[in-house]
């Protein structure tokens, strides 16, 4: 049997979902370490920073009784041109499982083609599968209906909303996506979301209506790593998008509001709004670290 890799939602079919979250779920309940994964190495390659993927990861490994080593990619050979197709092969035959966070999804895929460990995507430009399924997590954990109670993500159309249009289809749950025009995320992927699996996805780009009883709103930065250089840009087109008091009383009383951080208050969120009641975000930065355990233990026992 070929080895499994997480690159992207769809890498799971519904089923593998169901059980990776449930294990999550239970093991957050029950505060579980185990000893299950003893003696096997995690290795994380990190293009870009990280706090919380980067941690829950490491955690998630040592309480499923593992190990793990941190590498940034200017500290191995990789950063002075060794190809990564060897990087790949050569770290196959040393650790266990590896986490990438990277610039270009290519390069995950790449690395993927020539591993014979699974490959997680703990980051690219174009998904953020990890976080979505930990956010899903917190969804459930808090008594959110997936499939009946309206789910918004406002902001900008990028990795992490791309990874929502993924689980949408694949679990068959209606999406809503507010963004300013020019801020969508990929054409393509929605397309072929819609002529693979269904899905129901919306574009909306009024605030106040895409919110109407909304039930549970995400949001994100405007300006995810690597956009640096469209700042001032980004910070007008995106006008009107903060998740305000004001906005927020549009979704419905009871709406959770989730960030998967770190936050930029003042651009997507304010102050009043993360701090607020209706936020679940420490809990959602929490989850990583059940979710992830799960997924790992999912993967490795695929091998
Ligand atoms: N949410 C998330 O991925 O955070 P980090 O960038 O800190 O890993
Ligand atoms: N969209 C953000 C997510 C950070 C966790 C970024 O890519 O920077």
């Amino acid at each position: 049997m070929s080895v499994r890799h997480f690159i992207r939602i769809w890498d799971l079919s519904k089923g593998e979902i169901e059980v990776i979250l449930s294990r999550a779920l239970e093991w957050k309940r029950a505060r579980k370490y185990l000893n299950k994964w003893e003696g096997k190495i995690l290795a994380l390659i990190f293009e870009k920073a990280s706090t919380r993927t980067r941690i829950s990861f490491e955690t998630a490994m040592l309480r499923l009784g593992g190990n793990s080593l941190f590498l940034s990619k200017e500290d191995l050979q990789l950063a002075r041109g060794e190809p990564l197709k060897d990087t790949a092969r050569v770290l196959s035959r040393y650790v266990n499982v590896v986490v990438l966070r990277t610039y270009a999804q290519e390069t995950i895929e790449e690395f993927a083609k020539f591993s014979t460990i699974p490959v997680i995507n703990g980051l690219s430009n174009q998904f953020h599968p990890c976080q979505v399924l930990s956010d899903i997590m917190t969804i459930i954990e808090k008594g959110k209906d997936l499939y009946r109670d309206k789910i918004v993500w406002i902001g900008d159309g990028n990795n992490v909303a791309q990874s929502w249009i993924e689980a949408s289809a694949i679990l068959g749950f209606p999406l809503t996506i507010c963004c300013p025009k020019g801020f969508e995320p990929s054409k393509d992927l929605i397309k072929e979301a819609k002529e693979r699996f269904g899905a129901q996805i919306e574009i909306n780009h009024d605030p106040q209506t895409a919110l109407k009883e909304a039930q549970v709103i995400n949001t994100d930065v405007w300006i995810s790593m690597g956009q640096e250089l469209e700042t001032e840009k980004r910070r007008r087109a995106f006008k009107g998008y903060t998740l305000d008091t004001k906005l927020l009383s549009y979704a419905h009383p009871s709406a959770i509001v989730l960030h998967c951080l770190p936050a930029h208050r003042g651009e997507e969120i304010s102050e009043e709004v993360l701090e607020g009641p209706q936020a679940v975000v420490w809990d959602q930065a929490e989850n990583k670290m059940w979710l992830h355990m799960a997924l790992l233990d999912f993967l490795l026992e695929q091998r």
